[in-house]
């Protein structure tokens, strides 16, 4: 059987199911969820993230996550958890450059990927050095969500003392979509008209949605559609108990819910699809077979974690937060390597892409903490902090296990394009407006 034939199942079973329901089975149904299928990120998938731009993403979280070390005051052990971890390229970034960091950090490091699937990824090619970090891969624990229907993927660990983290992870959760229709509050639903899935509104599956919205401080106009990421609250809570002593950061994009439930700016949401690397935007075809997401609502992942006991030690863009440690420096020291031109045209792009405005630089950086104080975070710190910046001398440089941007098939990124006047960081990563 497959998703599609599945949610066909359901939907005659129940007459509808929740767009949230069909989400969660389009990317996660083990039996041929979109997720559950052959690597869908990167030049042969369907859309690519910041590990695959360029390697500097890892180096700079490399950088904060020593300082984290330092704060916890240089523990023998320090545990990375990375949650949807994917094919483990950042893993892999990130215990590459920890090896040359200082201080007995890298045989600190014991890093976890965690993901859907046990199946391991490029994380196996990490130093193997007996002095460098070791790395695990563990599946997320698969429960029902409190909703009953929907499944929780749990986090497998408990007792961490060191730092949570992901990228693009609760993007990728199931979302309910609400409206208000002639006046009244409405969920969407999937159903069937013959042969042919379609929307319908309906009375609401569960009363956390209005009560979200309410929390926020959120009231739809006629005819605004928003999404509703209700597995965060249960993430939040799961991450802040399996958390000793230490960090949560979660890098995805997103916004504060005043602006990203801006009648004005997003009336019909943010739900979108990628196919071959093309914003679809058409959830109920190629089911299975497409990347569904919606962007997150940062003000309930820090409500969350206040509610769990977390402080927030920082909230910013992907852009400032990379120049802060040392983005800039790194550019300068790639133009001073000798290295093919195609070869620093392409490092050059790929960083650049990393900060780039209107895509990856918008995105946005959450840290999180627990037991740890409210410690001065250096991806926060402005005027940029010069640890951060003598941490980052060793270039990383792009290998086969990233994108080549500059090939033609990501023509935002060419060669000719003249980036600099787009950004507002100098080299020493301050304004430079
Ligand atoms: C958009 S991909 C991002 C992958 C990777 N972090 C990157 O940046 O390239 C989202 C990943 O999260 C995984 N995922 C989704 N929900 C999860 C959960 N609850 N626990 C662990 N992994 C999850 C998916 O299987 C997928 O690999």
């Amino acid at each position: 059987m497959t998703v599609e034939e599945e949610i066909r199942r359901r939907i005659l079973a129940s007459r509808a199911i929740t767009f949230a329901e069909f989400m969660g089975l389009a990317l996660f149904w083990p039996g041929g969820g979109y997720y559950t299928g052959p690597d869908h990120i990167g030049s042969s998938g369907d859309f690519y993230t910041s590990p695959h731009a360029h390697p500097a993403f890892g180096a700079l979280i490399a950088v904060q996550l020593h300082q984290m070390w330092q704060v916890m005051g240089h523990p023998a052990t320090f545990t990375v958890v990375e949650l949807g971890a994917g094919n483990g390229l950042l893993c892999r970034d990130i215990t590459s450059y920890a090896a040359g960091l200082p201080g007995d950090f890298a045989r600190s490091l014991r890093y976890v990927c965690v993901d859907t699937l046990v199946a391991g990824g490029v994380e196996r090619e990490s130093t193997r050095d007996p002095r460098g970090p070791t790395v695990n891969r563990l599946a997320s624990l698969l429960s029902m969500g409190p909703l009953g229907g929907e499944h929780h993927r749990g986090i497998p660990l408990r007792g961490i003392k060191g730092c949570l983290l992901s990228n693009e992870l609760l993007d990728a959760f199931p979302v309910h979509q609400v409206t208000l229709s002639q006046g009244s509050f409405k969920e969407v639903y999937v159903t069937l008209t013959g042969d042919v899935l379609e929307y319908a509104l309906k009375e609401p599956s569960t009363p956390r949605l209005a009560t979200r919205l309410a929390g926020l401080g959120i009231t739809l106009a006629e005819g605004q559609t928003v999404e509703i990421n209700l597995g965060i609250d249960d993430w939040v809570d799961d991450a802040a108990e399996a958390l000793d002593i230490g960090f949560i950061l979660t890098v995805d994009y997103g916004r504060v819910a005043s602006d990203l439930y801006s009648m004005d700016d997003r009336p019909r949401g943010t739900l979108t699809t990628f196919y071959r690397h093309t914003q679809t935007d058409s959830p109920l075809q190629r089911i299975g077979r497409q990347d569904m997401t919606a962007q997150i609502d940062f003000t309930t992942v820090m409500n969350a974690g206040i509610q769990a006991g977390l402080e927030t030690l920082g909230f910013t863009t992907q852009a400032r937060f990379l120049a802060n440690l040392g983005l800039p420096r790194l550019r300068d020291r790639l133009t001073a390597l000798d290295l093919p031109r195609r070869q620093l045209a392409a490092n050059n792009t790929g960083m650049l892409d990393l900060a780039r405005p209107g895509g990856l630089g918008d995105f946005k950086v959450l840290i999180q903490g627990k037991n740890v104080g409210t410690p001065a975070l250096w991806g926060f710190e402005e005027p940029v902090s010069e640890q951060a910046v003598a941490l980052a001398s060793n270039v990383p440089i792009l290998d086969a296990g990233h994108l080549p941007l500059m090939e033609g098939r990501y023509p935002h990124a060419s060669l000719e394009f003249d980036w600099d006047p787009f950004y507002d960081i100098d080299a020493s990563g301050r304004d430079g407006s």
